[in-house]
């Protein structure tokens, strides 16, 4: 029996709370974004952060996209399923010695530097192994990008990239660190940004930075805009796929990029995210004196995100047709946050019910905790 894209025999023979990918789902995601940065010669390096299941990682591999990294840990799972070196960047703010140590021997494209302090560093370490380092500068553009505080990364205040204040000074540094080569300049605004203005804005803050450089003499092999493209959580069935083509689009119109640059992106979440589902079965239907919860076997262990970010994931029951009641969806963990939605319209729901927690392929499994000694949830895909 399926109930909409899943077989609900086959998940009786799995043991829940596990996620379920979509793989034919994945695979068209992957041939639209190729297509739509391909109208351009953008390049794509996929964020592994939001998804670095080794099934996942091997399909996005073998599409042909990059991999951005942001610990050795997710290098070594790069490299590990597929991704050739060359096409792995490496972000972060806080890149451990081992790390850098093991992004130049394994010859990564470029690491992209969050301060002055981590080129000094990442030079040193450069000049020991006898090798030069390709380096570009993450600068805080200063663009606000109207998305949850928790994910907004572009503004002033912020761990985040070089301020642009201080980007002259740092660039006045780099001709002392001769085992560094400057290839470009790196953004990332935030996540989950549905309202592309937001992208026109970081396109033209690029424009009046290019400017300002050439203006010191200075010419970009590479611009990279980071990820954020969000996704549809509301309708994931009539909006599977992100809107790669109008967002690649917005750039092509405004970047002004000169002669034989090239332009990269990092999308994480619209690459994965609408893929994923966390399937769970119902322990108890609670009625209260003026509530009903369904109390899953998933928690926030499982699915942090509602839990964290106050998101929204539209919620199933796929085992049901009967008419609709409100029910507060929450889960085991012994916390009043553990909570996947309040006053949730479902089929009428029963104990052993199986619900779909939509949209959760992208910091999902791979944000999972052990926390109460719970079991990591499992994976599922479409193709086994
Ligand atoms: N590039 C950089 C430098 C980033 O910091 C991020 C995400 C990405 C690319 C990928 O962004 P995406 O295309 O996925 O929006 N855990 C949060 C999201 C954290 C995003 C962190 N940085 C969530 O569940 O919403």
């Amino acid at each position: 029996m399926m109930k909409g894209i899943f077989p609900l025999d086959k998940f009786k023979a799995y043991e829940t709370p596990f996620y379920y990918y979509d793989m034919q789902l994945l695979d068209e995601t992957l041939r639209t974004v190729t297509a739509e940065a391909g109208k351009y010669a953008y390049r794509v390096h996929y964020a592994v952060k939001a998804n670095a299941n080794p099934r996942i990682l091997g399909r996005i591999a073998e599409a042909g996209l990059g991999a951005d990294c942001v610990s050795g840990g997710e290098i070594r799972a790069a490299l590990a399923a597929g991704f050739p070196a060359e096409r792995i960047v490496f972000a972060g703010v806080g890149k451990a010695d081992w790390e850098i140590k093991l992004g130049l021997e394994s010859g990564i494209a470029c690491f992209n530097v969050e301060s002055a302090a981590e080129l000094e560093v990442i030079n040193e370490l450069a000049a020991e192994l006898g090798k030069t380092a390709t380096v570009a500068l993450r600068v805080n553009p200063e663009v606000d990008a109207h998305t949850h505080a928790k994910i907004t990364t572009g503004m002033k205040e912020n761990k985040f990239g070089i301020n642009l204040g201080l980007l002259g000074k740092v660039l006045d540094s780099l001709p002392a660190l001769p085992h560094l080569r400057l290839s470009g300049l790196h953004f990332h605004i935030g996540s989950q940004i549905t309202d592309l203005s937001a992208f026109r804005a970081l396109a033209i803050r690029v424009n009046e930075l290019q400017d300002r450089l050439e203006a010191r003499g200075l010419q970009l092999e590479s611009i990279n805009l980071g990820g954020g493209l969000g996704i549809d959580y509301y309708h994931p069935n009539h909006l599977p796929i992100a809107a790669f083509g109008n967002y690649f689009a917005a750039f092509h119109e405004l970047l002004q990029l000169r002669p034989g640059q090239q332009v990269h992106f990092e999308p994480g979440r619209s690459i994965v995210g609408p893929c994923g589902s966390l399937i769970s079965k119902v322990l108890y239907v609670k009625e209260g004196e003026v509530k009903k919860f369904a109390i899953l076997d998933a928690g926030f262990t499982d699915l942090i995100r509602p839990a964290l970010y106050d998101a929204y994931h539209r919620i199933e029951n796929l085992s049901s047709e009967e008419a609709e009641e409100v029910y507060d969806v929450v889960g085991p963990i012994c916390e009043s946050s553990d909570v996947f939605s309040r006053d949730t319209e479902l089929n009428r729901v029963r104990r052993g019910d199986y619900f779909a927690i939509r949209s959760a392929g992208a910091y999902g499994e791979i944000m999972a905790s052990q926390y109460n000694c719970r079991r990591l949830p499992g994976a599922r895909f479409s193709d086994e």
